[in-house]
């Protein structure tokens, strides 16, 4: 059985194509493969920005927390959890100012963690403990980012693949959905290509 890890962060509610797409590679995979299926939705429940409560917490011996240390750290390893149950994960993200929405930054600042899910052991050198999984980066954009002139400026595909490789979720697959910004057939599209991608990932899983 495999177990499936749908996470979303798109402000833009039902709106959102990156929430849209995701939802379809994790809920395809659960049909073709027979796994289990956890949602987290960053959107409609989004996470505390990390606070002193968690800095001190995470370092602090347990017994010696203090109750908002429990709960802070608490949520972290809830969150750390779900991805370590996971065998695939498939995560959204919704352009917003250049790089993913602030719900999205909360979850990897919950989740990036050293001595949990990442460390320096390896001869001084970063090393990520969640290995072993897929991931499926489902990215969406007003702009186009893959090439061209605005490629720079993507701080959000990039910067999550980095996070990812980070804490050792190097498996990573890109499904973009961008351009949309450029009228209605631009966008109709960009959403067909993004269509005929995630219908190629799913039918490989079959
Ligand atoms: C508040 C806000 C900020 C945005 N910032 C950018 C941006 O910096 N660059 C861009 O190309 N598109 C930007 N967009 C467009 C979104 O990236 C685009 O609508 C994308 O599809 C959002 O992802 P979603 O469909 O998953 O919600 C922005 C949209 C909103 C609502």
């Amino acid at each position: 059985m495999t177990n499936i890890l749908l996470v979303t962060s798109s402000p833009r509610g039902a709106e959102s194509l990156s929430t849209r797409f995701a939802t379809e590679i994790a809920e395809g995979f659960k049909v073709r493969l027979g796994g289990a299926h956890l949602t987290r939705d960053l959107a409609a429940n989004p996470l505390p920005h990390i606070a002193q409560a968690y800095i001190h917490g995470r370092i602090a011996a347990p017994e010696a927390r203090t109750p908002e240390q429990v709960e802070a750290v608490g949520l972290a390893q809830e969150l750390v959890d779900e991805v370590k149950a996971a065998d695939v994960i498939v995560l959204g993200s919704g352009m917003i100012n250049f790089g993913p929405s602030s719900q999205l930054k909360a979850w990897f600042d919950h989740i990036t963690w050293p001595g949990v899910t990442f460390d320096y052991s390896g001869a001084g050198r970063p090393q990520g403990l969640l290995t072993g999984k897929k991931v499926y980066l489902v990215t969406a954009a007003g702009g186009v980012f893959s090439e061209g002139d605005w490629a720079p400026f993507d701080f959000q595909t990039g910067y999550l693949r980095h996070l990812l490789g980070f804490i050792g979720l190097t498996d990573i697959e890109i499904v973009r959905v961008e351009g949309t910004v450029f009228g209605p057939e631009a966008a109709k599209a960009a959403i067909a290509a993004t269509e005929a991608q995630v219908r190629s990932i799913l039918e490989k899983a079959s």
